[in-house]
C-alpha cells in the first residue's frame, strides 16, 4: 500500500502516518524527520535544509527529491510506504507520479487531514517533539507519561524551532500557496480522500481505517 498524507503543518499527518505504518507494517517516511536527523548529525544536507526550515520555507525541490528517491531504494519500501510531508509542491508530486509510473506502479491513496488554520496555531504551541526518534506529543491532547521525556525512546522533548507562533503563520502561508494545490492534483487522479482532522486522534484514525478497509 502506497499512501501520501496531505494537510497543513500541524494537522496531524505525522501522528496518523505513524499509526498507519504500525498497523500495516509499512515504513513511515517523513521528509521533515529526515531533514531534522541530518541537521542533528550536522550533515551538509542538514545544514542546507536548516536555512529554509527555520524560516518556515520549503527546502528546494532538487534537494528534497534527491533525498526521497534515494530513500525509496531501501528494501523496506518493497511493500509500500506512508509518505508524510512529501510531496509538498506540484513538481514534487509530478516527480513521484513519474517515478512510480516508470516502475509500472502508482499510489493507492492521498489522504488529506483537514484542519482549519485557527486550530493549527494552538496545536503547534503545545506540540513537543523528540529529536532523537521523531516521536511527537502534545502537552494537552497527547501528553507523554513523564513531562519532557519521550515515551518511545527516553529522549528529551523540545518545542521545535519552527513551531514558534510567528514561524507557524509563515508555514501556513507557504502551505496554502505551494502545498494545498496538491488537493486538486490528487482529486484529478481520483486518489484523494479527506478526513476531518479536528476530531480526536483515535477518531481521525478510525476514519482513515474506513478508507483503507
Ligand atoms: P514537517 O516536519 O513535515 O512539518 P509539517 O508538514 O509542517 O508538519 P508537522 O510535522 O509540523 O505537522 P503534522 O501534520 O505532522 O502534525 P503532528 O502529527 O505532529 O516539515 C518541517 C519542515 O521541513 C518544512 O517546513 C520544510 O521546511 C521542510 N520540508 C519537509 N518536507 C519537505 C518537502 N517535501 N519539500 C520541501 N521542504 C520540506 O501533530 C501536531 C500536534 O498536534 C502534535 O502535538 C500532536 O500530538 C497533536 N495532534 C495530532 N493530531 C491531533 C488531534 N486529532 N487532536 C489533537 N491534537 C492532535
Amino acid at each position: 500500500m502506497k499512501i501520501v498524507m496531505l494537510g497543513a503543518p500541524g494537522a496531524g499527518k505525522g501522528t496518523q502516518a505513524k499509526k498507519i505504518a504500525a498497523k500495516y507494517g509499512i515504513p513511515h517516511i517523513s521528509t521533515g524527520d529526515i531533514f531534522r536527523a541530518n541537521l542533528k548529525a550536522q550533515t551538509e544536507l542538514g545544514m542546507k535544509a536548516k536555512e529554509y526550515m527555520d524560516k518556515g520555507l520549503l527546502v528546494p525541490d532538487s534537494l528534497t527529491l534527491e533525498l526521497i528517491m534515494d530513500r525509496f531504494k531501501n528494501d523496506d519500501c518493497k511493500n509500500g510506504y506512508v509518505l508524510d510531508g512529501f510531496p509538498r509542491t506540484i513538481p514534487q508530486a509530478e516527480a513521484l507520479t513519474e517515478a512510480l509510473k516508470n516502475n509500472n506502479d502508482s499510489l493507492d491513496y492521498a489522504i488529506d487531514v483537514d484542519v482549519p488554520d485557527d486550530f493549527i496555531i494552538d496545536r503547534m504551541a503545545g506540540r513537543r517533539a523528540c529529536l532523537d526518534c521523531g516521536g511527537t506529543f502534545h502537552v494537552v491532547f497527547n501528553a507523554p507519561k513523564q513531562e519532557g521525556i519521550c515515551d518511545l525512546c527516553g529522549g528529551k522533548l523540545v518545542l521545535r524551532n519552527d513551531d514558534k507562533p510567528e514561524t507557524v503563520k509563515l508555514r501556513l502561508n507557504v502551505y496554502h500557496e505551494q502545498t494545498q494545490p496538491l488537493i486538486d492534483y490528487y482529486k484529478g487522479q481520483k486518489l484523494l480522500k479527506s478526513v476531518d482532522g479536528t476530531k480526536n486522534v483515535d477518531e481521525v484514525f478510525d476514519s482513515i481505517l474506513q478508507i483503507l478497509a
